[in-house]
């Protein structure tokens, strides 16, 4: 336990562990194996792998760094932590826009995440033995997610299993499980990459998703990588605010976050890697084929292991987890920001929220076949999953973390942004690094592809 600067006890991490373990929890999940396969697909493979990565080490590491920095210093929720340095000032809107962009990401995650417990229900049952190849795949994801019926009953149940779990408190159970369960994840992973790289005709996909092409790239692909690093490692909304303010100042913040960062993306490299080369073994293939990507191809993979459908299914369930722990993080930060802030009961804001967000994850749910008005929306000519996942997944997400870049480096007195992120660590050498980095050049990047965005939009608009 630990004094909250003499007003009132928190928890925290039994060790470095415990955060690095709830951090992975809360990146690793569907960004991992859904998004990041379909977005690299979208946007040129090996190209994007390689911004992609590039990212992460210079912006969202750096990021997450401050993040965490910010909440073990303040030891708040988001919205409580920027009001602790400033107080009565309008950087706690940073905090509110991090508890909305949270609260509107669950609603569609959710969906996905059912979309997943009704492939796991697939792969226990053996769907998946008699479907050989990616045009039957492809065909029961088409009638998987238009059928209104299985789209609702399993977003349903996937928010009542965050709800749960949140009301329980998070850390105790969960934390156990992730021990196991993520190197299992992995596990399969490596299992599903090495069938797929030793398929006849794999690579094809493998110089798709290894040897870059550049000169398609375009401001696009900068901001779809940037989104999604940002995603992939819970940034810029606030999780990793709540995740450090449970951190030990004896831990070494740096070794930690990296830590984190590695897995997270070593996880989603796997599953594009899994991925690609099996797509790329079937005739007329298109990795561009959007959010099914994942669903279409691992099942076809699974097939062609010996006992597949095991696998299938243990590989399901884990996902099904991942994503949880995702989910967990998702709400964890509006329950933070509900009780801290404005003194309601844990269980009031989990039901709450759980409820609302459902009720916005009803359209998204709609918007993959069963309502053609919402699978294609007029004007924007995306469907209302894929709407709420520009906005809230990438634009939200990127500009909070824009906006905190610009508040830690800018606004908190570096004397205090040092101690909260370098306190305790073995590399203090970095601390200059780090402030060069969130000063400079994580806001003018961050900032400059934003940029280009809006006004690409304008132009075309
Ligand atoms: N990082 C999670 C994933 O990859 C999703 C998430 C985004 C969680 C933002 C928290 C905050 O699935």
């Amino acid at each position: 336990m630990h004094l909250d600067s003499g007003e009132r006890r928190r928890e925290i991490w039994g060790s470095r562990f415990g955060f690095v373990l709830a951090a992975a929890g809360s990146a690793i999940g569907l960004g991992n194996v859904w998004r990041f396969p379909y977005l690299a697909g979208q946007n040129g493979g090996a190209a994007f792998l390689f911004i992609y990565l590039a990212i992460v080490l210079l912006i969202g590491l750096p990021v997450m760094m401050a993040e965490v920095g910010l909440g073990r210093f303040t030891r708040r929720n988001p919205v409580g932590a920027f009001a602790k340095i400033v107080p009565q000032s309008g950087w706690r809107m940073v905090g509110v826009l991090g508890v909305i962009t949270g609260f509107a990401i669950l609603s569609y995650y959710s969906v996905v995440a059912g979309w997943t417990l009704r492939y796991l229900v697939n792969a226990a049952t053996g769907t998946f033995t008699s479907l050989t190849d990616p045009g039957q795949t492809g065909a029961l994801f088409e009638q998987t997610v238009g059928d209104i019926q299985t789209v609702l009953t399993f977003h349903a149940l996937f928010m009542v299993l965050t709800v749960a779990v949140v009301i329980g408190g998070v850390r105790q159970g969960i934390e156990r499980w992730t021990l196991i369960l993520m190197p299992a994840l992995f596990l399969l992973l490596l299992l599903l990459v090495l069938r797929s790289v030793t398929l006849e005709g794999a690579a094809k996909g493998i110089a798709f998703y290894l040897n870059p092409d550049f000169s398609e790239v375009t401001g696009a692909t900068f901001l779809a990588a940037l989104g999604q690093a940002f995603f992939s490692l819970s940034l810029g909304m606030g999780a990793m605010i709540t995740y450090g303010s449970y951190l030990s100042e004896r831990e070494d913040a740096v070794i930690a976050t990296a830590s984190v960062s590695l897995f997270d993306t070593l996880a989603a490299f796997l599953a594009g890697l899994a991925i690609f080369p099996a797509l790329f073994t079937v005739e007329g293939a298109e990795p561009t084929q959007g959010a099914g990507l994942a669903f279409v191809v691992l099942p076809a993979i699974f097939h062609r292991i010996p006992f597949g459908g095991l696998f299938g299914a243990v590989f399901f369930v884990l996902l099904a987890v991942a994503a949880l722990t995702s989910a967990i993080s998702l709400l964890e930060v509006c329950v933070a920001y509900l009780t801290d802030e404005k003194g309601w009961t844990r269980k009031m804001a989990c039901c709450l929220v759980g409820v609302v967000s459902f009720v916005l994850g009803v359209p998204a749910a709609l918007s993959t076949g069963a309502s053609t008005f919402l699978s294609r929306l007029p004007l924007v000519h995306m469907g209302f999953l894929d709407l709420m996942d520009t906005i809230f997944g990438n634009v939200a997400l990127t500009l909070g973390a824009l906006l905190l870049c610009l508040f830690v480096g800018w606004r908190w007195l570096p004397e205090d942004a040092l101690t909260g992120t370098m306190e305790g660590s073995a590399y203090p050498q970095l601390a200059h690094v780090w402030l060069f980095l969130i000063r400079y050049l994580c806001p003018l990047a961050i900032g400059a592809i934003l940029l280009q965005t809006l006004i690409k939009l304008l132009l075309s608009g």
